[in-house]
Protein backbone atom coordinates (compact mmCIF):
# COMPACT_ATOMS: atom_id res chain seq x y z
CA UNK A 1 0.00 0.00 0.00
CA UNK A 2 1.60 3.63 -0.83
CA UNK A 3 -0.10 6.73 0.62
CA UNK A 4 0.74 9.98 -0.15
CA UNK A 5 0.63 13.32 2.58
CA UNK A 6 1.18 17.03 1.29
CA UNK A 7 0.43 20.09 2.70
CA UNK A 8 2.48 22.77 3.56
CA UNK A 9 4.59 22.83 6.66
CA UNK A 10 2.76 22.41 10.49
CA UNK A 11 -0.50 21.10 9.19
CA UNK A 12 -0.22 17.55 10.86
CA UNK A 13 1.53 16.02 8.02
CA UNK A 14 4.11 14.51 10.23
CA UNK A 15 1.98 13.01 12.99
CA UNK A 16 -0.30 11.40 11.07
CA UNK A 17 2.12 9.68 8.72
CA UNK A 18 3.59 8.28 11.97
CA UNK A 19 0.73 6.88 12.75
CA UNK A 20 -0.58 5.46 9.48
CA UNK A 21 3.50 3.79 9.40
CA UNK A 22 2.59 2.14 13.15
CA UNK A 23 -0.33 0.86 12.16
CA UNK A 24 0.02 -0.62 8.67
CA UNK A 25 3.46 -1.49 8.93
CA UNK A 26 4.66 1.36 6.14
CA UNK A 27 8.33 2.57 6.11
CA UNK A 28 8.05 6.37 6.51
CA UNK A 29 9.64 8.74 3.85
CA UNK A 30 9.29 12.13 5.23
CA UNK A 31 10.78 13.64 1.53
CA UNK A 32 11.57 17.13 2.81
CA UNK A 33 14.62 16.08 4.98
CA UNK A 34 16.35 15.31 1.19
CA UNK A 35 15.73 18.76 0.71
CA UNK A 36 16.94 19.87 4.28
CA UNK A 37 19.72 17.79 3.92
CA UNK A 38 20.99 19.70 0.78
CA UNK A 39 19.85 23.32 1.79
CA UNK A 40 21.87 22.58 4.78
CA UNK A 41 25.15 21.24 3.09
CA UNK A 42 25.24 24.26 0.72
CA UNK A 43 25.16 26.44 3.87
CA UNK A 44 27.73 24.31 5.86
CA UNK A 45 29.92 24.82 2.70
CA UNK A 46 29.15 28.17 2.64
CA UNK A 47 27.58 28.02 -0.96
CA UNK A 48 25.21 31.02 -1.83
CA UNK A 49 21.88 28.64 -1.74
CA UNK A 50 20.90 29.85 -5.55
CA UNK A 51 24.16 28.43 -6.75
CA UNK A 52 22.60 25.91 -9.07
CA UNK A 53 25.83 23.86 -10.16
CA UNK A 54 26.85 23.67 -6.70
CA UNK A 55 23.27 22.36 -5.36
CA UNK A 56 22.89 20.25 -8.36
CA UNK A 57 26.62 18.52 -7.28
CA UNK A 58 25.39 17.93 -3.77
CA UNK A 59 21.76 16.75 -5.09
CA UNK A 60 23.31 14.01 -7.17
CA UNK A 61 25.36 12.67 -4.09
CA UNK A 62 22.82 12.46 -1.82
CA UNK A 63 22.28 9.36 0.08
CA UNK A 64 20.15 7.73 3.35
CA UNK A 65 22.77 8.01 4.74
CA UNK A 66 24.32 10.95 4.51
CA UNK A 67 20.88 12.95 4.96
CA UNK A 68 20.52 10.64 8.45
CA UNK A 69 24.29 12.05 9.24
CA UNK A 70 23.00 15.50 8.49
CA UNK A 71 19.55 15.25 10.24
CA UNK A 72 21.50 15.34 14.00
CA UNK A 73 22.75 19.03 12.93
CA UNK A 74 21.32 21.73 15.40
CA UNK A 75 20.00 23.52 12.13
CA UNK A 76 18.62 20.75 10.11
CA UNK A 77 14.84 21.39 11.78
CA UNK A 78 15.49 25.12 12.26
CA UNK A 79 14.58 28.04 10.42
CA UNK A 80 17.66 27.73 8.95
CA UNK A 81 17.43 24.42 6.93
CA UNK A 82 13.87 25.21 6.45
CA UNK A 83 14.56 28.45 4.75
CA UNK A 84 17.79 26.65 3.04
CA UNK A 85 15.37 23.37 1.64
CA UNK A 86 13.05 25.69 0.19
CA UNK A 87 15.42 27.61 -1.83
CA UNK A 88 17.18 24.53 -3.42
CA UNK A 89 13.71 22.46 -3.68
CA UNK A 90 13.01 25.34 -6.13
CA UNK A 91 15.86 25.16 -8.38
CA UNK A 92 14.08 22.06 -10.95
CA UNK A 93 17.38 20.23 -11.69
CA UNK A 94 17.66 19.62 -7.92
CA UNK A 95 13.80 18.40 -7.72
CA UNK A 96 15.19 16.05 -10.75
CA UNK A 97 18.06 14.70 -9.46
CA UNK A 98 16.66 13.63 -6.35
CA UNK A 99 13.44 11.96 -7.40
CA UNK A 100 14.42 8.70 -8.82
CA UNK A 101 15.77 8.15 -5.18
CA UNK A 102 12.23 9.15 -4.03
CA UNK A 103 10.38 7.04 -6.73
CA UNK A 104 12.97 4.10 -6.00
CA UNK A 105 11.96 3.82 -2.14
CA UNK A 106 8.35 2.80 -3.47
CA UNK A 107 10.15 -0.82 -5.17
CA UNK A 108 11.51 -2.57 -1.43
CA UNK A 109 10.13 -0.09 0.95
CA UNK A 110 12.23 -1.21 4.05
CA UNK A 111 12.60 -0.09 7.48
CA UNK A 112 15.40 1.67 9.30
CA UNK A 113 16.72 -1.81 10.34
CA UNK A 114 16.47 -3.25 7.16
CA UNK A 115 13.31 -5.20 7.25
CA UNK A 116 10.54 -5.39 4.70
CA UNK A 117 7.81 -2.85 4.97
CA UNK A 118 4.49 -3.58 3.71
CA UNK A 119 4.53 -0.55 1.73
CA UNK A 120 5.21 3.43 2.27
CA UNK A 121 3.55 6.32 3.42
CA UNK A 122 5.42 9.03 1.68
CA UNK A 123 5.02 13.11 3.76
CA UNK A 124 6.01 15.94 1.26
CA UNK A 125 4.95 19.16 -0.99
CA UNK A 126 4.83 17.07 -4.56
CA UNK A 127 4.58 13.22 -3.64
CA UNK A 128 0.92 12.50 -4.53
CA UNK A 129 1.29 14.67 -7.61
CA UNK A 130 4.94 13.97 -9.00
CA UNK A 131 6.85 11.15 -7.10
CA UNK A 132 3.97 8.73 -6.92
CA UNK A 133 0.68 9.74 -8.65
CA UNK A 134 -0.97 6.17 -8.74
CA UNK A 135 -0.62 5.71 -4.99
CA UNK A 136 -3.76 3.86 -3.17
CA UNK A 137 -4.72 7.11 -0.78
CA UNK A 138 -3.26 10.68 -1.04
CA UNK A 139 -4.09 12.96 1.54
CA UNK A 140 -3.41 17.21 1.47
CA UNK A 141 -3.50 18.21 4.78
CA UNK A 142 -3.63 21.91 5.71
CA UNK A 143 -4.62 24.17 8.34
CA UNK A 144 -4.40 27.85 8.66
CA UNK A 145 -1.51 29.92 8.39
CA UNK A 146 -1.89 31.63 12.06
CA UNK A 147 -2.64 28.21 13.24
CA UNK A 148 0.44 26.41 11.89
CA UNK A 149 2.66 29.16 12.76
CA UNK A 150 1.84 28.95 16.40
CA UNK A 151 1.95 24.78 16.30
CA UNK A 152 5.85 25.35 14.94
CA UNK A 153 6.34 27.99 17.15
CA UNK A 154 5.71 25.78 20.06
CA UNK A 155 7.41 22.60 18.74
CA UNK A 156 10.41 25.12 18.78
CA UNK A 157 9.91 26.17 22.09
CA UNK A 158 10.07 22.77 23.76
CA UNK A 159 12.95 22.16 21.69
CA UNK A 160 14.92 25.22 23.23
CA UNK A 161 14.79 26.80 19.64
CA UNK A 162 15.47 30.94 20.34
CA UNK A 163 12.71 32.20 18.11
CA UNK A 164 9.83 34.64 18.32
CA UNK A 165 6.14 33.65 16.80
CA UNK A 166 6.51 36.56 14.26
CA UNK A 167 9.66 34.98 12.78
CA UNK A 168 8.15 31.78 12.43
CA UNK A 169 5.22 33.01 10.89
CA UNK A 170 7.24 35.13 8.56
CA UNK A 171 9.70 31.79 7.66
CA UNK A 172 5.89 29.92 6.88
CA UNK A 173 4.58 32.75 5.22
CA UNK A 174 7.93 32.88 2.64
CA UNK A 175 8.61 28.90 2.73
CA UNK A 176 4.64 28.56 1.26
CA UNK A 177 4.81 31.30 -0.94
CA UNK A 178 8.06 29.65 -2.63
CA UNK A 179 6.52 26.06 -2.66
CA UNK A 180 3.28 27.20 -4.37
CA UNK A 181 4.77 29.35 -7.05
CA UNK A 182 8.06 27.62 -7.99
CA UNK A 183 7.71 26.15 -11.64
CA UNK A 184 8.58 22.56 -11.12
CA UNK A 185 5.90 20.63 -8.84
CA UNK A 186 4.43 23.12 -7.24
CA UNK A 187 2.89 22.57 -3.82
CA UNK A 188 -1.06 21.91 -4.71
CA UNK A 189 -3.63 19.21 -4.21
CA UNK A 190 -3.69 16.46 -6.80
CA UNK A 191 -7.09 15.91 -8.55
CA UNK A 192 -7.77 13.01 -6.88
CA UNK A 193 -6.52 13.57 -3.22
CA UNK A 194 -8.83 14.10 -0.32
CA UNK A 195 -8.06 17.79 1.33
CA UNK A 196 -8.03 17.69 5.30
CA UNK A 197 -8.45 21.11 6.82
CA UNK A 198 -6.29 20.56 10.76
CA UNK A 199 -7.30 24.59 11.69
CA UNK A 200 -9.90 23.45 14.40
CA UNK A 201 -8.81 19.84 14.78
CA UNK A 202 -5.86 18.51 17.95
CA UNK A 203 -3.89 15.28 16.82
CA UNK A 204 -6.37 12.82 17.77
CA UNK A 205 -9.28 14.22 15.95
CA UNK A 206 -6.83 14.72 12.89
CA UNK A 207 -5.56 11.07 13.28
CA UNK A 208 -9.95 9.53 13.34
CA UNK A 209 -10.27 11.30 10.83
CA UNK A 210 -7.22 9.83 8.47
CA UNK A 211 -7.70 6.74 10.15
CA UNK A 212 -11.58 6.57 9.40
CA UNK A 213 -11.04 7.74 5.74
CA UNK A 214 -8.25 4.85 5.48
CA UNK A 215 -10.46 2.09 6.57
CA UNK A 216 -13.11 3.22 4.85
CA UNK A 217 -10.73 2.89 1.31
CA UNK A 218 -9.39 -0.41 2.18
CA UNK A 219 -12.50 -1.87 2.50
CA UNK A 220 -13.88 -0.43 -0.50
CA UNK A 221 -10.79 -1.69 -2.18
CA UNK A 222 -11.39 -5.17 -0.83
O1 LIG B 1 8.49 19.26 5.20
P1 LIG B 1 9.68 20.12 5.49
O2 LIG B 1 9.33 21.40 6.22
O3 LIG B 1 10.76 19.37 6.19
O4 LIG B 1 10.25 20.53 4.06
C1 LIG B 1 11.28 21.48 3.93
C2 LIG B 1 11.13 22.16 2.59
O5 LIG B 1 11.45 21.23 1.56
C3 LIG B 1 9.74 22.67 2.25
O6 LIG B 1 9.52 24.00 2.70
C4 LIG B 1 9.70 22.60 0.75
O7 LIG B 1 10.22 23.77 0.18
C5 LIG B 1 10.64 21.46 0.42
N1 LIG B 1 9.95 20.24 0.04
C6 LIG B 1 9.58 20.09 -1.28
N2 LIG B 1 8.99 18.93 -1.70
C7 LIG B 1 8.78 17.92 -0.84
C8 LIG B 1 9.12 18.06 0.51
C9 LIG B 1 9.70 19.26 0.93
O8 LIG B 1 9.75 21.00 -2.07
N3 LIG B 1 8.22 16.79 -1.31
Amino acid sequence: MIITIDGPAAAGKGTVSKVLAERYKLAYFDTGMIYRAVGLEMVLSGFDLSNEARALEIANHMTFEKIMALSTHKDFRSDIGGQAASKVSAITSVRQALLKMQQDFALNPVFADGTKANGVIYDGRDTGTVICPNADIKFFITASMEVRAMRRYKEFAAKGIDTTYQKVLDDMISRDKRDQERQSAPMKPAEDTIILDTSDMDADAEIKAVLHIVEQKIKSAE
